[in-house]
């Protein structure tokens, strides 16, 4: 069996920088056509300068491969219209954190509220400069993703214009909101559509397997899977790839992130075959975001055939979801 996918997309993408970015970016850009960069770098892309020096150091660690990096800012709310109307002309989006939620989002907003953030969401909004959320509280742990609906119905409703993706949704109850908003979109990773807690800390802690927002629930899920295997018009593949070198993960201190980049495209082509919707992989991981945001990305085919491959131990320091297991789909070839 076989399939071939168009032009992949991947949404939610971390590549990081310096050295690391040279082993992230080639692996990315050999399957996928483009992908939406996140900017919590340290310190995060918070100007025009640094996204296009950013642009610039992804496209030269690429090398020789055809991928376009879609860039994003880390949201301030001091930012004003004029900054805004150039800075669109080098950005697809902007991406909010809440201060300190997640790995380098120290610099994110405290307080988020239309009311706080009036002036930057209207100009983004009348700019038509889409407005990526982490959507997270500081509550307990697992009610976090649910206890932060809230806000994004109030930035929905207040804005109604502006497009808004929750980002790596991973709760029924985020799913469900998607249907009450038009101006709400969402990613789902491969990671939360495959995991629930309980891989992550039923048994012995693995700590490749812990990320932010944490997996939930089975009937959560349950939920993403639905939205993911329908090819819901308003959901995207995002990975949250996240690379951290294998001694932040494997310490005392685990640093959240999973690093599903190389593996994503066999991985999903497995689940979603095991479910017998192979024909909807195609609008989950390309058409849908094209959609979305109006993307044209370069062309890519890539040839995946069902065969068993054994997945790499280490991308340099790094250690991989499905790290030695084996996945029963391969990428065949890339045209
Ligand atoms: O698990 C995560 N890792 N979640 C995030 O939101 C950020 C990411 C990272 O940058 O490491
Ligand atoms: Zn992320």
């Amino acid at each position: 069996m076989k399939i071939i996918l168009k032009d992949p997309l991947d949404m939610h993408l971390h590549l990081r920088d310096g050295e690391m970015l040279k082993i992230t970016a080639p692996l990315s850009a050999k399957y996928f056509s483009g992908a939406l960069i996140m900017p919590n770098l340290i310190p995060p892309v918070t100007s025009i300068e640094q996204v296009e020096s950013y642009k610039k150091r992804i496209l030269q660690a690429i090398g020789e491969n055809v991928f376009k990096p879609y860039m994003t800012l880390f949201f301030k709310d001091s930012y004003s219209y004029e900054f805004l109307k150039e800075a669109k002309k080098h950005i697809t989006a902007i991406k909010l954190y809440p201060a300190g939620i997640t790995t380098n989002s120290e610099g994110g907003v405290s307080k988020i509220d239309s009311f706080s953030l009036k002036e930057v969401l209207e100009a983004m909004s009348e700019l038509e400069i889409p407005l990526c959320v982490h959507g997270e509280s500081e509550g307990f742990v697992m009610d976090r993703e649910s206890e932060f609906l809230s806000v994004y119905e109030e930035l929905a409703r207040e804005f109604p214009k502006l497009k808004i993706i929750m980002e790596h949704i991973t709760t029924k109850d985020a799913v469900n909101l998607l249907e009450k908003y038009e101006n709400l979109y969402a990613t789902i990773t491969l990671h939360h559509l495959y995991i629930t807690l309980d891989d992550v800390a039923g048994g012995l802690l693995r700590p490749h397997l812990f990320c932010k927002p944490i997996a939930k629930r089975p009937e959560d899920r349950m939920a993403l899977r639905k939205a993911a295997f329908s090819a819901h018009p308003k959901v995207m593949f995002g990975s949250d790839s996240a690379p951290h070198p294998v001694s932040k993960k494997e310490s005392l201190g685990c640093a959240a992130g999973v690093f599903t980049a190389p593996i994503a495209l066999q991985a999903l082509c497995d689940l979603f075959e095991k479910a017998d919707v192979l024909d909807n992989l195609q609008k989950f991981v390309s058409d849908n975001a094209k959609n979305i945001y109006s993307l044209t990305p370069p062309k890519k085919e890539v040839v995946l055939v069902k065969e068993e491959y054994e997945v790499e131990e280490r991308f340099g320091d790094v250690v991989p979801m499905f790290s030695k297991e084996k996945i029963g789909w391969r990428v065949e070839s890339v045209l």
